[in-house]
């Protein structure tokens, strides 16, 4: 990223249902880009709690399968924090459509497990206003304001 802010930020990184068994190899990617994971939570979700988390996208053609999707099993959630991890992680996991990924970004995260545009296995969120209310849609105490974990928080 070209940011040249040196505050640490905090990103929600999701696996989704059909990619869960990429765990190990997306962890690895985490490590390896210098992520620290200050929280994890393996949970179902369910069709309620998607049409919140995904609202931005409620009058779109492609929500009622979006919510099929999303509920089809459980997700994996990790809170990442390092500089810049919004746009890292964004970069990390590479365009929506899978199928393009494969072709314009080849190691991306979505390029190793996701299939289509709908069927992308990871999310990450797209700003860090975004980043604020995702890890407190599932992480409700430890966010400030400013998308950042309070530091009176025990992690
Ligand atoms: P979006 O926010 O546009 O993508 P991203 O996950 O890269 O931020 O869309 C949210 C999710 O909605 C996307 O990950 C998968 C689903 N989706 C579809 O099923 N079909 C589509 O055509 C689009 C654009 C998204
Ligand atoms: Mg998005």
């Amino acid at each position: 990223s070209d940011d040249a802010s040196t505050e640490k930020e905090s990103t929600l990184a999701m696996i989704k249902p059909d990619g869960l068994n990429y765990t190990d190899d997306v962890k690895r990617i985490v490590n390896d880009f210098g992520f620290s994971i200050l929280r994890e939570l393996t949970v179902q979700l369910d069709e309620d709690e998607v049409k919140v988390f995904y609202s931005e996208h409620s009058k779109r053609s492609f929500f009622p399968n979006l919510v099929k999707y999303m509920t089809s099993g459980p997700v994996f959630v990790m809170v990442l924090e390092k500089v810049n991890a919004v746009s890292d992680w964004r970069d990390l996991i590479g365009p929506t459509d899978a199928r393009k990924a494969k072709i314009t970004h080849p190691h991306s995260i979505r390029a190793m497990c996701g299939l289509d545009s709908e069927r992308n296995c990871v999310h990450g969120s797209d700003s860090l206003q975004s980043a604020t209310r995702e890890i407190s849609f599932f992480f409700r105490r430890i966010v400030s304001t400013e998308g950042r974990v309070s530091k009176h928080d025990e992690l």
